[in-house]
């Protein structure tokens, strides 16, 4: 399946077989909710039906929400690049219960998706519950657990517990809950038990149904909802990563058309190789020019999607607050461009229709205006190129100047320059 058809296929089937209402992803700018920077989760929008506030038509929901993780409570910034399977912008599927049904239809409906109507192996499927918080007055979440093992037919040693990784929360306040967590096990002996919830790509999270019962305050107590409500959350790109049989979100069908572009803007071929761990081996970097360049690949493909869907829904780089995060995620793409790929002038508006062409069906607010986004982004490309240059200049500068005096100077025992000489230029 295209991913187009995986978006199609997961609506598909919460409304015709479910009776679930279709509800447009919300904008990422959360411009009515002063707890988030952005849009994090496709519960955010609910967030007056879970706290009892407002009431709609319907009792089930389906969607798939734009979101952003980058600032707040939930940021993957730091991850993207290195990471197989983070983004900064990313599509959350999801289907809501408004007081409707609860932990077991969630189950049942989630287990039928999976396993009957996209045939995932069942041997495969690890869970997780929440391991209770009784200082909250929160249990330990065996119902969810009995439902896996009796309904579902999991067997005990492929459901585990853990603590705050399975209470869902969408910010330092708000509605939340426990949650059940579903691990997709790719190791060719399906031994990989002890992975979930760990690094490994081959075991990996899959989708997130949490049931929400509470709301978090700021003095960080729980009160209890008037009614209890599901919340689940699919990261598209990965449950398309696993239907495609591809061993990152980066290798799906969604990202080829940016590393044709990025080819064309630079010369350079997208090889799609990884690093060993997540967390940045300056050293294993240092030595491969073409792990750096993968790595630059796509840091600019998410941070461009990023861009492009924060400043359609209205946000704009700036000084404070979403603005600052967007500038800097925007010059951090600037960077992997100049550094590695060698793209000096600006380049990242370009990419702004591959997102348009990309994702303009799904969300066709996309086609609204991308020349403005397009403006915007190039602008402050000129803009931080300057920057750039500039303090390129001044360090030459300032370097040429050391290298003057150093000459001049008498040496310390070990080669240094004294301290008050050093500071007296
Ligand atoms: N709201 C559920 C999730 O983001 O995982």
């Amino acid at each position: 399946m295209t991913s187009a058809e995986i978006r199609k296929a997961f609506i598909d089937f919460f409304v015709t077989k479910h009776g679930h209402t279709f509800v447009p992803s919300s904008p990422v700018v959360p411009l009515n909710d002063p707890t988030l920077l952005f849009t994090n989760a496709g519960m955010n929008q609910f967030k007056p039906i879970f706290l009892g506030q407002e009431k709609r038509s319907y009792t089930r929901a389906v969607n798939t929400q734009k979101c952003i993780r980058a600032g707040g409570k939930h940021n993957d910034l730091d991850d993207v690049g290195r990471s197989r399977r983070h983004h900064t912008f990313f599509e959350m599927l999801g289907n809501w219960s408004f007081g409707d049904y609860f932990k077991q239809g969630a189950i049942e409906m989630s287990w039928e998706l999976l396993t009957r109507v996209w045939g995932l192996d069942p041997e495969r499927i690890h869970v997780s519950c929440f391991e209770g918080d009784p200082a909250n007055g929160v249990p330990r979440d065996e119902e969810s657990a009995d439902i896996w093992h009796t309904v579902c037919g999991i067997p005990r040693e492929r459901i585990h517990y853990f603590g705050k990784d399975n209470f869902w929360e969408m910010g330092d306040t708000g509605p939340c809950g426990p949650c059940t967590e579903i691990y997709y096990d790719r190791t060719p002996d399906k031994s990989g038990g002890q992975h979930v919830n760990g690094d490994d790509p081959r075991v990996m999270e899959i989708w997130n149904n949490v049931f929400i019962q509470y709301n978090r305050n700021p003095d960080r107590s729980l009160t209890v909802l008037p009614a209890k409500h599901v919340d689940t959350g699919m990261g598209f790109e990965r449950i398309c990563q696993v239907l495609q049989n591809k061993q990152s979100n980066y290798d799906i069908d969604l990202f080829d058309p940016y590393w044709v572009c990025l080819q064309q803007l630079s010369g350079h071929t997208y090889g799609g190789r990884f690093p060993r761990t997540n967390a940045p081996d300056p050293v294993a970097e240092a030595a491969d020019a073409d792990l750096r360049r993968d790595i630059a690949f796509r840091v600019i493909t998410d941070h461009v999607r990023c861009l492009t869907f924060a400043l359609t829904d209205g946000a704009v780089p700036g000084n404070e607050g979403r603005g600052y995060v967007l500038r800097r995620i925007l010059r951090r793409a600037v960077r992997f461009g100049r550094q590695q790929l060698g793209l000096s002038d600006p380049f990242l508006y370009q990419l702004v229709d591959v997102v348009v062409e990309t994702m303009g069906e799904a969300f066709p607010e996309l086609k609204a205006n991308p020349s403005t986004v397009k403006q915007i982004i190039r602008e402050e490309e000129i803009s931080f190129g300057r920057t750039l240059d500039r303090g390129i200049a001044l360090f030459i500068e300032a370097a040429d100047r050391a290298r003057g005096i150093r000459r001049l100077m008498p040496r310390m025992p070990g080669g240094c320059m004294t301290r008050s000489v050093f500071r007296s230029t």
